[in-house]
């Protein structure tokens, strides 16, 4: 009999077969036994179809194209147009615990790849890396390398998926699987607002809290490329990976290429159930957490370019007194920066704004018992700097082509050791002179073009110099934090996460728009990474007006932070402003590191629970008109047995409680009030 390679998780098992024809899938879905029955292998007694070969390839960890898989390859490479075809039946797996590291060898096309799967019972999620490596004579061409080739069982299947742009980020989609080949690709060189690395495939009767899913996502800031196709036995394979430009990875002999990570999970409880393993597994990558997630004030959309140290210690003195515990200084502080047209690249305090240094205001904010931090967009470069003046050469160029600008601006070569070690120099000297503790870091526009100084494409070398100078500088200043913003929402994924602490989740402030964009956030990062503000009453970017209460319980979902002028505010405003930053702080040991359970009820009903176990917060959001005279109890499928304390709070109040059985408020609900459309409210349920 075939041997056959199981790893177990809580509430998930994937089982790999060892057969003639290479390491073949068997199973990704829900728990088997430990001793798994599995009978004989797939392919024994399993007639060959009319019009195949006569020994046809079956669908394998590494499908193959050019030997009789007609599926997708997850591989497509080429030795100067020979070694098209790569056959990977030559294979062995060792497994030691919950990791198996397959071994694929290909002695004609002088290929061979390595696949590790590490599945965490913890968490339920895989990670799955794959290399390949040149062992014959020759350049090998590299077109594509799936990450992970996932198989998903033969039922109908739907993918929730995120599009987006920028200041309308994860903006959900459910697509039903066919037989077409369902395809997303980015090429914008970032993570991108548009094209979220990751997916979650829904199962029959997947809802937001039950049923069979299986989600994936790429761990990986640049461009990247997923796929489902349906194969001929009814099963569908989902391939992602890094996406390749032409002529962009070139293999010597003895050389490798290794994909970024694929985290990989099934989930009998739907798409939260999915969410919560992911947000496990991201805890996990990203190491020591972080402490209680400070209430931060952002000075952009509250000053823009418009800086004055008296105004900015106005600022935070302001915020300091309603409770805020750390100010970042965004754009505009630097040489010569009055609007977006200028100055990047030259990361030295603004004189005319600033005539004793940022120093006074950094000292300042610390006095007051705050951190300091501070916004920088390091891979940047304005034509008009002294940077650029200085080295117009490290820009990203193709010579012959023409300097295309976004946002009037160029991105740097990072793949040059001489800029990252500038960059490095001129950060570590900010933080280190002016005691920064936290940086905002920025990416405002997408590559394009993306020629390295020898011509050829820059783009994953680039992701991986951003990251490196982002761990080197983390090294350098152990307790630096990082917030990835890329205009907002447009590098935002599970690779980031490992150096980056906060996520700018979108610049678009508008609470009703944030309610459904921080859910997609939710179904693959969690929420203590999530950056949330409060604005001002008036949006910016959508002119919508929003009432102070519905911002902060929709900005309660993340990370704490306001971001506007709080000098305006009068007496009354500040402290009811002040109100809501205790009750976060009352509440942010149940908002972050726990469960996050998500859903809609109809009827203009949103909701987002926090906690775990025997204490949780639930948010009620009503983003409508009622159409119904009376609100439909809301059933909480998060609530455990036993008798529980369900009281409505509010700042500095907490009404009497009531008691239900859990029971109860699974299948008969919790009875709401009526509410008027962008309003909240919020209950705190205790067990006992
Ligand atoms: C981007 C960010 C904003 C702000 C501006 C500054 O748009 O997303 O939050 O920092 O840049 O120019």
């Amino acid at each position: 009999m075939n041997r056959l390679f199981a790893l177990h998780g809580r509430q998930s098992s994937l089982v790999i077969e060892q057969a003639a024809s290479g390491l073949v899938w068997r199973h990704w879905g829900a728990r088997l036994p430990d001793a798994i029955a599995a009978g004989p292998g797939l392919e024994s007694g399993r007639p060959v179809p009319t019009f195949s070969l006569d020994v046809p390839v079956p669908f394998t960890l590494v499908p193959t194209f050019g030997l009789g898989w007609y599926g997708q390859s997850a591989l497509l490479a080429h030795r100067a147009g020979r070694d098209f075809a790569q056959g990977l039946a030559d294979c062995s797996a060792l497994q030691q615990g919950q990791r198996l590291s397959c071994r694929l060898h290909d002695a004609v096309a002088g290929i061979a790849i390595l696949v590790e799967i590490l599945l965490d019972p913890a968490t339920d999620v895989a990670q799955i890396t794959t290399s390949v490596a040149n062992i014959g004579d020759g350049v090998i061409d590299l077109q594509w390398l799936a990450a992970a080739t996932l198989p998903l069982p033969a039922q109908p299947l739907a993918v929730r998926h995120f599009t987006g742009r920028h200041t309308n980020e994860f903006a959900e989609q459910t697509d039903t699987l066919g037989h077409g080949i369902w395809l997303r690709e980015n090429r914008h060189g970032i993570t991108s607002h548009g094209h979220v690395p990751g997916a979650v495939v829904l199962g029959p009767g997947c809802s937001d809290s039950a049923g069979p899913a299986w989600g994936a996502q790429l761990a990986w800031s640049g461009n990247h490329r997923q796929l489902i196709e349906r194969l001929d036995d009814g099963r569908s394979q989902w391939q992602l990976g890094g996406w390749l430009a032409p002529g962009e990875v070139r293999l010597a002999p003895g050389e490798r290429h290794d994909s970024p990570a694929v985290l990989a999970c099934f989930s009998p409880d739907g798409l939260g159930g999915v969410a919560r393993n992911f947000h496990g597994a991201v805890r996990q990558r990203a190491g020591a957490r972080p402490g209680p997630r400070p209430v931060l004030i952002n000075s952009w959309e509250g000053f823009y370019f418009d800086h004055d140290p008296v105004r900015m210690m106005a600022l935070a003195d302001a915020a300091a007194a309603i409770g805020v515990e750390r100010f970042v200084l965004d754009d505009g502080w630097f040489a010569g920066r009055d609007d977006d047209r200028t100055s990047l690249g030259d990361w030295f305090v603004d004189a005319r704004k600033y005539p004793a240094g940022l120093k006074p205001l950094a000292d300042h904010v610390r006095g007051l018992g705050m951190e300091f931090g501070l916004w920088v967009e390091p891979e940047m470069v304005s034509p008009d700097s002294d940077l650029f003046r200085a080295h117009p050469d490290w820009a990203l160029q193709l010579a012959g082509r023409p300097l295309a600008t976004a946002r009037n601006q160029l991105v740097l070569d990072l793949t040059r050791a001489d800029v990252t070690d500038h960059l490095f120099a001129r950060l570590s000297a900010l933080v280190a002179d002016l005691g920064v503790a936290y940086l905002k870091w920025d990416h405002n526009r997408d590559l394009a073009p993306a020629g390295d100084a020898a011509g050829r494409p820059a783009y994953g070398r680039q992701v991986a110099a951003c990251w490196a100078l982002m761990d080197r500088l983390r090294a350098a200043f152990p307790g630096l934090e990082i917030e990835s913003c890329a205009g907002g929402g447009g590098r935002i994924d599970a690779g980031m996460a490992v150096r980056a602490q906060r996520f700018w989740a979108s610049d678009c402030i508008d609470a009703r728009l944030r309610i459904g964009l921080q859910r997609g956030f939710l179904q693959f990062l969690p929420p203590e990474m999530m950056g949330a503000h409060i604005g001002a009453e008036r949006c910016h970017t959508s002119g919508r007006r929003f009432s102070l209460p519905f911002q902060a319980l929709v900005a309660m979902q993340g990370h704490l932070g306001l971001e506007f002028d709080l000098t305006r505010l009068d007496a009354g405003e500040r402290a009811r402003l002040a109100g809501w930053i205790a009750f976060y702080k009352d509440h942010r040991h149940l908002l972050h590191g726990g469960a996050v359970w998500t859903g809609t009820a109809g009827d203009g009903v949103a909701w987002h629970a926090a906690g775990g176990d025997d204490d949780w917060l639930l948010i009620v959001y009503r983003t409508d008109m009622m159409l119904q005279r009376h609100a439909a109890p809301l059933l909480l499928p998060f609530i455990g047995d036993g008798d529980w304390q369900v009281a409505e709070v509010r700042p500095g109040e907490t009404r009497a409680a009531t008691r239900f059985s859990g029971d109860w408020l699974r299948s008969a609900g919790l009875p709401l009030p009526p509410g008027q459309p962008d309003t909240a409210t919020a209950w705190r349920l205790q067990r006992g």
